[in-house]
């Protein structure tokens, strides 16, 4: 069985990261999760940085704090997919985004790692005394919102998002204590120690 787990990004992934990001673009698939690595492949360094700011940003109704992490599979170390965590929303993200916005790179797909990849960042929401997780998910994206489920996300709302997709959007939450209490026995075997 593969385990997974994330990452910090730093300098000595800076190759892998470009790969990551020239890969999406090679299949014309949408980039989420990545902290803006796709707008900054031409200087990695300035995105470690970001990185930084957005870790320590004061919330407001611009920005929100965050972590972005890569998805490391530990078996040949591949960075497999990503993610980005906000432990605290404003009005914009409990509207548009919620907690938490994820890729797995095209290659590695319906693997199911995409769900370890959220099971972790619930973990770490736990930790952050996050109680609930909001996420979103366009109805034409499965994957995503099966994700959600998968993990034990209710469904809020299905509406048309007239301001920011316009197409068909699906609002959930997530108890992450009871995720984690439900699930752990499934996906903590996936995940490596480190
Ligand atoms: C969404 C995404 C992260 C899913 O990654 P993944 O690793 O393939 O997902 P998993 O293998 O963990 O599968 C999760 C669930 O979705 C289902 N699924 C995966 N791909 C699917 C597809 N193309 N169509 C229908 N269902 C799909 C799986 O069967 C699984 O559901 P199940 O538990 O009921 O079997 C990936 O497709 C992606 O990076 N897409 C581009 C970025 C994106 O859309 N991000 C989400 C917006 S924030």
């Amino acid at each position: 069985m593969e385990r997974l787990n994330f990452e910090t990004p730093s300098i000595s992934r800076k190759t892998d990261a470009i790969e990551y990001i020239d890969e999406f673009r090679e299949y014309g698939s949408d980039i989420n999760g990545s902290g803006g690595l796709d707008r900054f492949t031409g200087d990695y360094e300035g995105w470690l940085l970001k990185l930084e700011a957005d870790r320590n940003r004061i919330p407001d109704e611009k920005r929100s704090p965050g972590e972005t992490y890569f998805l490391v599979r530990q078996s040949d170390k591949r960075i497999v997919g990503m993610i980005n965590i906000r432990y605290v929303l404003n009005e914009r993200l409990k509207k548009y985004g919620g907690n938490i916005g994820y890729s797995i790179r095209p290659t590695e797909r319906r693997k199911g790692y995409n769900k370890i990849n959220l099971y972790l960042a619930l973990k770490l929401c736990q930790l952050h005394g996050v109680k609930k997780v909001l996420l979103d998910a366009n109805t034409d994206n499965p994957a995503s919102w099966k994700t959600i489920e998968a993990l034990g996300g209710a469904m809020l709302r299905e509406y048309f998002d007239d301001e920011f997709d316009h197409c068909m959007v699906r609002d959930y939450e997530i108890d992450v204590d009871a995720s984690l209490e439900r699930f752990s026995k499934i996906y903590e075997p996936m995940v490596a120690k480190i």
